[in-house]
């Protein structure tokens, strides 16, 4: 285990700044990429799985929406949306040159260093591929304790025109593919032919022994978990409980800085602020009673 490497991932400070839209780019009928620079200044570095707040100007939607930095390449923040309401729709709509301002980086992100783990499974649900993109980056920078070869990916969303959300990992990963309801050929056979039909968690499952090439025992695995709240619940559960499994979770946020108490959620250690404690909770810690007991089956 690298000893620069904080075990622990805790809030840095954050800013609330200018920017520019740079480019739009829609991925499919409900999915963009937003790119965005810096009007001014950079705000300061974002761990992997904190989030920004983002303001759109015109005042078409006045409070803040939060979404995770996907990655930051060179002054480009880019964020994947996905357009489920009056936010989003404004964002998808957004065109370059366009202003907003970013408030963040915000909250915990993911343990760079879990203990006892050498081995990371990205376990990714849909537009959760944003969070666990950055974890990949991270990585692939040398700002963890894994390689990229330590890391294994798998991808669930539920229509196969999703799978461009893949790119999201490339070029540092190839995910697992998981397709919920699968495209079919005149044959029948999942399009594409790469795709496992079921949830990301099935695949994992199925795939458990092929994501490394050597066997790994479940103690020194590590599971970072972004989607929707049924899968993360349904991780929590089924993962072995000898292994470390961190889940990104999400709540309507309204300050995004631990003042409004909006965001709070019961765990084992009491209330948290998902937008300052978490979004990322960690199963041994929050929610050591999701785990399954030895002799469960999975
Ligand atoms: C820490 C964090 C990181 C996030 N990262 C991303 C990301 O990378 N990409 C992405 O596409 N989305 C992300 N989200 C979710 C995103 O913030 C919401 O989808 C967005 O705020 C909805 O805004 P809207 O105005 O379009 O929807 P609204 O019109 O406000 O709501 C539309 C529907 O979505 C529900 N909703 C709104 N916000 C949330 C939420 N946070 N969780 C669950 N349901 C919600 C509402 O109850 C309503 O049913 C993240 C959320 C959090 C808390
Ligand atoms: S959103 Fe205000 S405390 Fe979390």
């Amino acid at each position: 285990m690298t000893s620069s490497i904080a075990d622990v991932a805790t809030p840095t400070p954050f800013a609330d700044l200018p920017f520019f839209v740079k480019d739009v780019q829609a991925l499919t009928s409900d999915l963009v990429l937003l790119d965005t620079v810096p009007a001014e200044s950079l705000p300061p570095d974002a761990q992997p799985g904190q989030f920004f707040q983002i303001l759109l100007e015109g005042g078409e939607v006045y409070l803040r929406r939060p979404f995770s930095l996907v990655t930051r390449l060179g002054v480009v923040h880019r964020f994947a949306v996905r357009v489920v309401g009056r936010g989003t729709s404004a964002i998808a709509r957004l065109r370059p040159g366009d202003r907003l301002r970013l408030l963040g980086p915000l909250g915990t992100g993911f343990p760079l260093a879990p203990p006892g783990a050498r081995k990371l499974l990205l376990l990714a649900g849909g537009v959760g591929a944003a969070p666990l993109a950055s974890v990949l980056a991270a990585v692939a920078a040398g700002k963890t304790a894994f390689r990229t070869s330590d890391v294994a990916v798998v991808l669930g969303i539920r229509r196969s025109e999703e799978a461009v959300l893949a790119r999201l990992f490339r070029p540092w990963a190839e995910p697992l593919l998981a397709v919920e309801r699968p495209s079919r050929d005149a044959e029948g056979r999942v399009v594409p032919p790469v795709a496992f039909p079921g949830t990301a968690l099935d695949a994992a499952f199925a795939r458990w022994q092929e994501l490394w090439p050597d066997p790994v025992p479940p103690e020194e695995i590590a599971v970072f978990v972004a989607g929707p709240k049924p899968m993360l619940e349904a991780a929590f559960r089924r993962l072995p409980a000898a292994a470390r499994v961190y889940g990104a979770f999400e709540a309507p946020m309204a300050c995004g800085t631990g003042l409004c108490r909006g965001c709070v959620v019961e765990t084992a250690v009491g209330n948290v602020r998902l937008c300052r404690e978490g979004p990322v909770l960690s199963r041994e810690v929050h929610f050591p009673h999701l785990a399954p007991r030895e002799g469960d089956a999975s």
